[in-house]
């Protein structure tokens, strides 16, 4: 009986060369992809994996679970890698390998494989979802360790395999796109002092072709879960795509960062997630107005840590589960609405308001009807700063 193995599979060159290279190694390959909102034409490279040698394409429509279990995890936890990332790739990888690893258990396949290189996060986080799942499954990443070292060998390969593929033009960037934003990197982006052209973007415009008059929205959480757009109740997966729309229009959501990757080295990535900010920015901002100080500043913490997790590869572990169970006790009051004003690239929160406010008008005033008893304040001063009374450092 022939090796079987269900290979995550774009449609792109590298995972179409690898269909090729398993079928020529004796394996039967069925290839997997997940619609994660990346808008590919999958009938097309469903034809494609075919004319290359799997036996069958599955198409697994992931966006809901995607947004719902996934994204909206990482939104109610405010995580953001190194200030600038809102993690759309990290996140999308173990949706897809859990995808990968129910198909290949519904297939009887002893093998999964992705196209990754060996140099960057994705191998990890596929490969750690799948040894968390299913840890019989046997984990392959032919692109690790092929002969095929450049691009350029890589489409020699492919014609003299009769590998159907648009070689023609030369990709001038590594791009993966998914409904919460899109990673880019390698090419002239190499060069850290390099600035991008605005044909690097693509889901946002630039400041010069934004439109004069800013652009207002107002989104409603409920249980820290952006459930209304606009005041017009929509799923998730609706809202992130209206949004980052209206965001993206606005210029809003792009970051150019040097980031630390997990294997070790710093790489030049630029980002674009306008839905992501926006309801980063939201989230935040309804959080200030209902969590106490304590408990903010310590979920604070707990966002570095669960971006972290995410990066890492970890989302299938303890931890990751246990952060969860906390950070959803504290989504409890985090129902409301935020207003933001989208112009020209910036996100800016004008207004908030829930039912949950612990802001206190008639404390914090400054004008008639203060509640506020301004002579305990002295009581308070002397005991707060009793321990460094007189204290040399
Ligand atoms: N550096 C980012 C990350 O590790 C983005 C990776 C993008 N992947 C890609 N194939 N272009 O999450």
């Amino acid at each position: 009986m022939a090796k079987k193995v269900v290979l995550a599979y774009s449609g792109g060159l590298d995972t179409s060369v690898a269909i090729k290279w398993f079928v020529n190694r004796g394996y039967e390959v069925i290839a997997y992809m997940a619609d994660v909102g990346q808008g590919s034409d999958f009938e097309v490279y469903k034809k494609r994996a075919l004319q290359t040698g799997a036996v069958k394409v599955i198409v697994d429509d992931l966006k809901s679970e995607f947004v719902k279990d996934f994204v909206f995890k990482a939104l109610k936890a405010d995580a953001i890698y190194e200030g600038g990332y809102l993690l759309a790739t990290a996140l999308s990888r173990p949706v897809i390998a859990k995808g990968l690893v129910k198909a290949a258990q519904r297939e009887k396949a002893g093998f999964v494989a992705h196209g990754c290189t060996g140099k960057g996060n994705d191998q990890v986080r596929f490969e750690v979802t799948v040894m968390a799942l299913d840890p019989s499954l046997k984990i392959l990443a032919p692109v690790r360790e092929w002969e095929l070292k450049t691009r350029s060998e890589e489409i020699e390969y492919a014609k003299n395999n009769n590998i159907p593929i648009d070689t023609t033009k030369k990709k001038p960037y590594s791009i993966d796109v998914n409904l919460w934003g899109i990673s880019i990197e390698s090419g002239k982006l190499e060069d850290p002092y390099y600035e991008p052209g605005e044909d690097t973007y693509q889901l946002t415009k630039g400041i010069d072709s934004c439109a004069a008059k800013p652009c207002y929205i107002e989104v409603e959480f409920r249980g820290g879960i952006p459930v209304r757009l606009n005041g017009i109740a929509m799923n998730g997966v609706s809202l992130i795509r209206k949004l980052a729309k209206m965001a993206g229009n606005a210029g809003v959501g792009r970051s150019d960062m040097i980031e630390n990757r997990l294997v070790g080295i710093k790489s030049r990535e630029i980002y674009e997630a306008p839905a992501g900010l926006a309801l980063y920015t939201a989230h935040k901002a309804l959080e200030s107005l209902v969590l106490d100080r304590e408990l903010m500043h310590y979920k604070d913490a707990v966002a570095l840590k669960y971006a972290e997790l995410v990066y890492y590869g970890l989302w299938y572990t303890p931890l990751k589960n246990a952060l969860d169970k906390f950070i959803d006790e504290t989504q409890k009051y985090v129902n409301g609405t935020v207003r933001l004003k989208l112009h020209k690239g910036n996100c800016s929160v004008v207004g908030r308001k829930s039912p949950n406010s612990l802001y206190k008008k008639d404390l914090a005033t400054y004008e008639k009807g203060d509640k506020f008893d301004q002579s305990l304040a002295k009581g308070f001063i002397e005991l707060w700063g009793l321990p460094y009374k007189g204290r040399r450092i």
